[in-house]
């Protein structure tokens, strides 16, 4: 398991205010989970802007975002069904940055519609500052669907749709915010796309995913939230031991040995 080195930093505050304080090129991975703009209640937040409004706020973090990014760093953005196309011009045509991929997270349950399909997916943007972006393919690898001579034994591609159900209520990682997200998802995000000793920033810290996630492997993380009470709840979970990742499955290691023999002619 990797050591825990405690680099990390906490900053209370507006994300785009704060980020304008830290250092141009200074950050390899930025990992940004705002509000949706769907009304949740963040405490001293309540998440309900008009559209003019959102797209105002929107600008302002991401210019932020564009200028502290290194080349070559790469920004993974959480959004939700509403503003996902908007986002996804405004990176591109808006902040010149280069799509790298969609990401669907697929969270397999939730409330079920009596009309309409019901929701079971919110998205990632991967963009990133330069064509050329890190991805450490053999640091995400996931088990075969089947294990033939011809696949690699050390596992596939994870692909671009991503299975990890929400953070339950019984989860031993959970923690009393509306809006956690899995550990396991942003530990995907942070292997494929960072190297250790590198710098990781999440401007809406929320309960403190990312930087106990970037911390435990290695990176040296800065996180911005407006709200102190989730500071601290961010702060007590980096105290917390650490015992693993749910994501871990040890049939990536699997080997050749349980391949069918050769046919003998
Ligand atoms: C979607 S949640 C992030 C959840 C986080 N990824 C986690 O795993 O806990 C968004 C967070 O952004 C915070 N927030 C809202 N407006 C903000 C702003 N202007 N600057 C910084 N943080 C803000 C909210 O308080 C909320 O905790």
């Amino acid at each position: 398991m990797d050591q825990i080195v405690p680099k990390s930093t906490l900053i209370c505050g507006d994300a785009a205010t704060k980020m304008a304080g830290l250092r141009a090129e200074s950050i390899d991975l930025i990992i940004a989970d705002p509000p949706y703009n769907l009304g949740k209640n963040y405490g001293n937040n309540i998440d309900l802007k008009n559209r003019a409004e959102y797209q105002a706020f929107t600008q302002s973090w991401l210019r932020e975002a564009v200028r502290l990014l290194k080349p070559g760093g790469s920004l993974y953005c959480f959004m939700g069904v509403k503003f996902i196309a908007r986002l996804y011009l405004m990176l591109e045509e808006d902040f010149g940055l280069t799509p790298q991929g969609w990401i669907t997270w697929h969270y397999t349950q939730g409330m079920g519609r009596k009309k309409g399909f019901s929701p079971r997916h919110e998205d990632i943007l991967w963009f990133s500052k330069g064509e050329d972006a890190q991805f450490n393919l053999d640091d995400v690898r996931v088990p075969q669907k089947y294990y033939r001579k011809r696949n690699n034994m050390a596992g596939a591609n994870p692909g671009d749709v991503w299975q990890f159900s929400h953070v339950h209520y019984c989860a031993a990682e959970r923690l009393p915010h509306p809006t956690q997200k899995p550990e396991a998802l942003i530990e995907r995000i942070v292997r494929a796309s960072s190297n250790p000793g590198d710098v990781v920033l999440d401007p809406f810290l929320g309960s403190g995913t990312t930087v106990r996630v970037a911390t435990v492997l290695n990176r040296a993380a800065t996180g911005i939230e407006i709200n102190p009470d989730y500071i601290e709840m961010a702060r007590n979970r980096l105290k917390a031991p650490f015992e693993a990742f749910d994501s871990m499955d040890l049939r990536a290691a699997r080997t050749s040995k349980d391949l069918p023999k050769e046919p003998s002619n």
